[in-house]
């Protein structure tokens, strides 16, 4: 059995599901069901008895380990956090909340738990932290991309706060000995994504007819990964990774926001053209920039290939064609998700940037 923190959300369902269809093991799945958890994420293990969904905050540090205590877990996956940077920089608190004091408390009861096991227990244990290649900070565009050394350097609330984590769990480390992992990834796309992220909201505005929103000048770069890709990574490190290391995961595919725009168009002009003939990217609108944006991300994802032999399977243009697909075959989830709190998130977050709704 193992305990998933943030199971319903975009890239803790994708892992629940690809670990359930992979393997027998059972998954207990924590999640406090914030606007970014689905169950619906989840509906293909309704009837499945490996799959225990259970909500609750991470915050909650009795009844995280009065689970613990009941199923017996062998290890932690921590994907459970506030997760979007324009919601960080509208609203820090619930950042320093879940990522931050969360974050605190799990370790808490993971190192309680961890400590009653007996030694063969104490030793197969892991704790896995899933973070991020953003709290690194910014890179200049010939500079090299990030190792697991370069100094953290946060330029977000949201970073900040996955920095603090990522320093929690090194100390629990180094300090208890607890067996812990982290991992720092780069932007992830794929299935089950929140349309308040890049390429799900680029593809939902299309097919409304909306404006396609780019912010500042859209030559940011970000390093793009197919999720499953990064469940396999998590998986393999879980599997084989040293305690008290860190690895970077990443797809060694850079681009800029404007470039994955324009694939995006070009993917459903193909797809779905639109009735009037045109191209969607006539919907593209230059909006203000996001504050403190970071200009580029790239990773080094070496010493994970070298040392626990791990590759993304997808390119760039195989994950986002079947991405693409998938968003058009599902239309029904992006509806459900496009909540009232959904609406009233895009009426914060854009209409002070150039009226874009
Ligand atoms: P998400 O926002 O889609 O999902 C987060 C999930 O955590 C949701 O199901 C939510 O309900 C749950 N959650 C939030 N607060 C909680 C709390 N206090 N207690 C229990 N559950 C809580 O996020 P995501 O994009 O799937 O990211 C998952 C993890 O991966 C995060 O830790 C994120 O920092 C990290 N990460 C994300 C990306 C990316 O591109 N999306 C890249 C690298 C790392
Ligand atoms: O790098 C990993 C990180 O990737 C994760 O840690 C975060 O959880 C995840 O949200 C993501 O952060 P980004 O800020 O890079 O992702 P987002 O999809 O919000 O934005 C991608 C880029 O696109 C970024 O440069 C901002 C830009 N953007 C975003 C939105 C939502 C736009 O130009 N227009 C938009 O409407």
């Amino acid at each position: 059995m193992i305990f998933v923190t943030g199971g319903a959300g975009f890239i803790g369902a994708n892992f629940v599901l690809d670990w359930l269809a992979q393997g027998d093991e059972g998954v207990v799945n924590f999640d406090k069901l914030t606007y970014a958890g689905n169950v619906n994420n989840l509906a293909a293990l309704q009837d499945d008895p490996r799959h225990v969904f259970v909500r609750g905050d991470i915050g909650d540090g009795e009844h995280v380990l009065a689970l613990l205590r009941e199923h017996q877990p062998r290890a932690i996956v921590h994907f459970a956090a506030e997760s979007h940077v324009d919601r960080s920089i509208h609203g820090p608190a619930e950042f320093i909340a879940t990522n931050i004091n969360g974050t605190f408390a799990l370790l808490e009861a993971a190192r309680a738990y961890w400590s009653a096991l007996d030694a063969a227990g104490k030793a197969a244990f892991r704790f896995l932290h899933v973070s991020t290649d953003e709290v690194y900070g910014t890179l200049g565009p010939d500079d090299a991309p990030f190792t697991e050394t370069t100094a953290y350097a946060p330029n977000s609330p949201y970073s900040a706060s996955k920095a603090a984590s990522d320093h929690l769990v090194r100390s629990y480390h180094h300090t208890y000995g607890l067996p812990t992992l982290t991992t720092n990834c780069s932007n992830n796309y794929g299935p089950y994504q929140f349309p308040e992220k890049l390429i799900p909201l680029i593809l939902a505005n299309a097919q409304a007819g909306k404006p396609l929103p780019i912010y500042g000048d859209g030559r940011q770069v970000r390093d793009w990964l197919y999720v499953a890709d990064h469940c396999a990574a998590a998986r393999r490190v879980l599997d084989a990774g040293v305690p008290g290391e860190t690895y970077n995961v990443g797809g060694w595919n850079e681009m800029t926001n404007l470039d994955v725009v324009h694939t995006l168009c070009d993917i459903l002009d193909s797809l779905q053209p639109k009735a009037d003939g045109g191209s969607y990217r006539s919907q593209i609108a230059y909006v203000q920039d996001r504050p403190g944006h970071d200009r580029r991300y790239a990773i080094d994802a070496r010493k994970l290939e070298r040392e626990l032999g791990w590759r993304p399977a997808e390119t760039f243009e195989t994950g986002i064609r079947k991405t693409v697909q998938w968003y058009l075959d599902h239309p029904d989830w992006v509806a459900d998700v496009q909540s009232g709190a959904y609406a009233r998130w895009v009426e914060t977050n854009y209409v002070h940037r150039g009226d874009v709704r």
